[in-house]
């Protein structure tokens, strides 16, 4: 692992969230607002879409992960599901190319054997492509379950080793889709709905969550911001006392001021 897990150790506490994760919820209900069929929603979705990735690049975010396709969404309407499937293959035709010219790279997470042919070749081509990119990582997930994720690594685990040793945190870490990415610092769920919906169930232990009414089509740069300033007025304690992150804080002021005087 290139980093540590927050119940490993503390991580440090930027101003500005390293990984953003955002549960867009709303689009239906933003059509159904204005008359118009769902799948109205779910297109200006991908604007809201193309608008935070935007915004993540320009405010330093390095890791930026959307739930665009739950492991329980097939459940909807046969109709709503292809149209779904249809708005993902136009938008990684349409935006892939794009992404690169701006040195995101680009990751699939979740089940994707249940997607046609047509989909997944489109998603290898991407990620190869974006393969080299670093200044966002953005990771969708697509036929996604935390449920899920956590069991395919324990299934993974259990194939490489057997039952006999004790796992560790870090090897169940290791084999979870966004193994060696950082935790969410920041949640954000849009819709008004306060739950999880079986989204990163391992990695949000320690991230900050924050839920807005706004529909995840009307959620624009102000509204990121609005997310962002709520998680910069928080105090991360990871278990510990008030006191001791204030001391924490002021022995990493101390320390820089010796590096740079
Ligand atoms: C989120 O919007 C998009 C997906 C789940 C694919 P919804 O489609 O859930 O919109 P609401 O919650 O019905 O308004
Ligand atoms: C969560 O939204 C999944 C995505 C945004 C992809 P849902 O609309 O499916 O969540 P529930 O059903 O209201 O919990
Ligand atoms: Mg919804």
């Amino acid at each position: 692992m290139t980093f540590k897990s927050t119940t490993a150790a503390i991580p440090e506490v930027r101003a500005m969230p390293r990984h953003i994760a955002i549960i867009m919820d709303g689009n239906g209900r933003w059509a159904r607002k204005r008359m118009l069929p769902r799948v109205a929603g779910h297109k200006r979705g991908v604007e809201s879409v193309r608008g935070a990735v935007r915004a993540c690049i320009e405010r330093g975010v390095e890791h930026l992960t959307l739930f665009a396709f739950s492991s329980e969404n097939w459940r909807r309407p046969m109709a709503e599901v292809d149209t779904l499937m249809e708005l993902f293959v136009i938008a990684l035709e349409r935006e892939v190319g794009k992404l690169h010219q701006n040195g995101v790279r680009l990751r699939i997470v979740g089940d994707l054997e249940r997607f046609g042919p047509r989909l997944n070749q489109l998603i290898a081509d991407g990620e190869a492509l974006t393969r080299g990119n670093s200044r966002l990582t953005l990771n969708i997930a697509a036929n996604y379950g935390g449920r899920w994720d956590i069991l395919q690594a324990v299934n993974r685990l259990l194939a490489e080793r057997g039952a006999g040793a004790p796992v560790t945190e870090a090897d169940l870490a290791d084999r979870l889709c966004l193994a060696g990415t950082p935790e969410p610092d920041l949640f954000i769920r849009t819709g008004g709905e306060q739950r999880i919906s079986n989204f990163l169930l391992w990695q949000l232990a320690y991230t900050e969550l924050y839920f807005t009414d706004t529909l995840w089509p009307d959620f624009d740069t102000a509204a990121l911001d609005a997310a962002i300033d709520s998680y910069r007025r928080r105090e991360r304690r990871f278990g510990r006392t008030s006191e001791q992150v204030t001391e924490a804080m002021q022995a990493a002021v101390a320390a820089a001021k010796r590096v740079q005087p």
